[in-house]
């Protein structure tokens, strides 16, 4: 089954096309879906292996780089519902994830940084000689060098795995992991989905929730100047103002948390591999946002 490029087919109707086919193949429990493609066929597929049969096996061949380092790995499975981006899904791990690397040399190039964003957050999280190489080796990466691009997909899938196996539902520990997520998530709203790519949202995500760990005296300045001069240097926008009004980029995070008492749970960071969940008020959030 064919899906056409874009979240568009991160739909109900292509799940159900996936259905059809695998119950025309008579295929049954013991049977594998095969999902070959970025995030969006990993989430769909993996979605469809979940409830086929009440879970049928599941590969995983991600070929994008965001879909390498992230999507496939974790056992989140989603489609878009109602409007709401995953809104209906499972969490249901791959039965084996094949990765190769070959298939980067065809990626766009926004779509490398799109990963590569992904990449300096996992990095953040647990891997400081990862954060060490994405910032030596920019040039190389961003030309898509294959054997570095093949050292930093095992590297973020080992920092992922440690952190996926510790919490695979959720319930706290996974959280880190969505880092830059609640900021980056309201801009992706604010702005129109598509207007951003999710990596180049997320890198300015990342930015704003260091500033604002800076001003909670959460983060050190030096680790959130640092990380900022890194995202700096991959060409990803880092300034609070990006043309979309503060109040209005609130009320996405808001919207996103689904908070109503005037804060909102943040991912903060103390340096690299110490990450916090904190619950800050709107208007600290609200002032960083306005200040640049
Ligand atoms: N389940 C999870 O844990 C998880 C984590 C992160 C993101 N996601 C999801 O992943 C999706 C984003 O993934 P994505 O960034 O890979 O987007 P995508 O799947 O839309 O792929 C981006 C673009 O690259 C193209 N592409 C993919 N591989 C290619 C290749 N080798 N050569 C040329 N073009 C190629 C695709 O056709 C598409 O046009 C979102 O839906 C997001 O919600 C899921």
């Amino acid at each position: 089954v064919e899906v056409a490029p874009g979240e568009g087919s991160k739909s109900w109707e292509s799940a159900r096309d996936i259905l059809e086919a695998a119950l025309e193949r008579t295929l049954a429990r013991d049977d594998t879906i095969v999902g070959v493609g970025g995030g969006v066929v990993c989430d769909l597929a993996a979605f469809c292996a979940s409830v086929y049969m009440r879970g049928c096996n599941l590969i995983l061949v991600p070929t994008s780089l965001l879909a390498m380092v992230d999507a496939s790995l974790g056992g989140k499975t989603a489609v878009n519902f109602g409007g709401f981006k995953n809104l209906v899904g499972t969490f249901y791990p791959a039965t084996e994830i094949r990765v190769w690397s070959g298939a980067l040399s065809s990626l766009p190039e926004r779509e490398l940084l799109s990963g590569l964003s992904e990449a300096i957050k996992t990095a953040l999280i647990g891997d400081p000689e990862l954060l060490a190489l994405l910032d030596r080796e920019r040039r190389q990466l961003l030309a898509c060098d294959l054997t570095l691009l093949e050292t930093v997909v095992r590297r973020c899938l080992v920092v992922k795995g440690r952190v996926v196996e510790e919490d695979f539902r959720e319930g706290g520990a996974r959280a880190v992991l969505n880092l830059g997520h609640t900021f980056a998530h309201a801009l992706e709203a604010a702005a129109g989905f598509g207007e951003w790519s999710h990596g180049e949202a997320v890198a300015w995500g990342m930015a704003q929730a260091l500033r604002l760990g800076t001003r909670l005296a959460v983060t050190p300045r030096e680790h959130a100047e640092r990380v900022v001069a890194l995202l700096d240097s991959y060409g990803y926008r880092t300034a609070a103002s990006v043309g979309a009004d503060p109040r209005r980029l609130i009320g996405a995070m808001r919207a996103d948390k689904k908070r109503r008492d005037g804060s909102l749970r943040l991912v903060l960071q103390r340096g690299i591999g110490d990450t916090v969940v904190q619950v800050v008020e709107e208007a600290i959030v609200l002032e960083s946002l306005q200040d640049g």
